[in-house]
């Protein structure tokens, strides 16, 4: 059986992510703070109390590991709103710490731990992507997730000799609490196409930079 290590998983697209993985047959590992009532139903094997920007949360997530992993999805992340006239430096850094800091810690983390042939996925946005901010703003999000992406390159660089795949993902637009449920996909059609690029991802490949319809982003 495949195994599966989703961060994020109580709501929006991990718990997305967790029920398909887990309705195609696979064992998740349900990484979370706090587990909701629909990730405890949704038959996952739950890793609560896991504060991913705190060196005891990725400690208490590599403890709770004792399987080899098939697919990592770093998919837990933040935004927050800040403009120029409104700069908190605070949550900018906060941002940072989850969305680019965090997942290249879990995959370090976890590397022992992934299996031959494994893939990971990192989740990241296309407002990360330099050549497609055209309306500027969102400083904390985008710089995070540009970093992010920069993390994910080196990561396939680095994990291409041990056979790992690294697939660098964006979900869409899509209606969870991230967005205040605007967008234009919900959750179930975003993991979907997640889940098929995350296959489609081989280690060695040039790496790219993806929607989760398939469609090429720049970065
Ligand atoms: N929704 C979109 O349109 C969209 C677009 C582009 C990219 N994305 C990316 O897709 C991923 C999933 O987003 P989503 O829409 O599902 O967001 P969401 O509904 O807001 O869920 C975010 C998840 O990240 C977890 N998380 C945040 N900070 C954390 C921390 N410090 N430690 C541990 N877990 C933490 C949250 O846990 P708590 O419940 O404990 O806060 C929650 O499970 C994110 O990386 C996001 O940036 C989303």
């Amino acid at each position: 059986m495949s195994v599966a290590l989703v961060t994020g998983a109580n709501r929006g697209i991990g718990l997305e992510l967790t029920r398909q993985l887990i309705a195609a047959g696979g064992r998740v590992l349900a990484v979370c703070r706090q587990p909701s009532e629909e990730l405890k139903a949704s038959g996952a094997s739950i890793i609560e109390g896991v504060e991913l920007t705190e060196p005891s949360g990725i400690d208490r997530l590599v403890a709770a590991v004792n399987e080899p992993i098939d697919r990592l999805i770093n998919n837990a992340g933040l935004l927050s709103k800040e403009s120029l006239d409104e700069l908190d430096l605070g949550a900018i850094r906060r941002q940072f710490e989850i969305n680019a800091v965090a997942p290249l810690a879990v995959t370090q983390a976890l590397l022992e731990r992934l299996a031959p042939a494994a893939k990971v996925a990192v989740i990241t946005s296309r407002m990360g992507s330099l050549a497609d901010n055209t309306s500027g703003s969102r400083y904390g999000y985008r710089m995070s997730k540009a970093a992010a992406n920069m993390m994910a390159v080196s990561l396939s660089r680095d994990l291409a000799p041990r056979g790992i795949a690294v697939a660098i993902l964006h979900p869409g637009f899509v209606r969870t609490g991230m967005t205040g449920f605007n967008g234009y996909i919900d959750p179930q059609e975003a993991a979907e196409g997640l889940l098929a690029r995350l296959e489609e991802a081989i280690a060695g490949e040039e790496p790219v930079f993806r929607h989760a319809n398939g469609t090429l982003l720049p970065w």
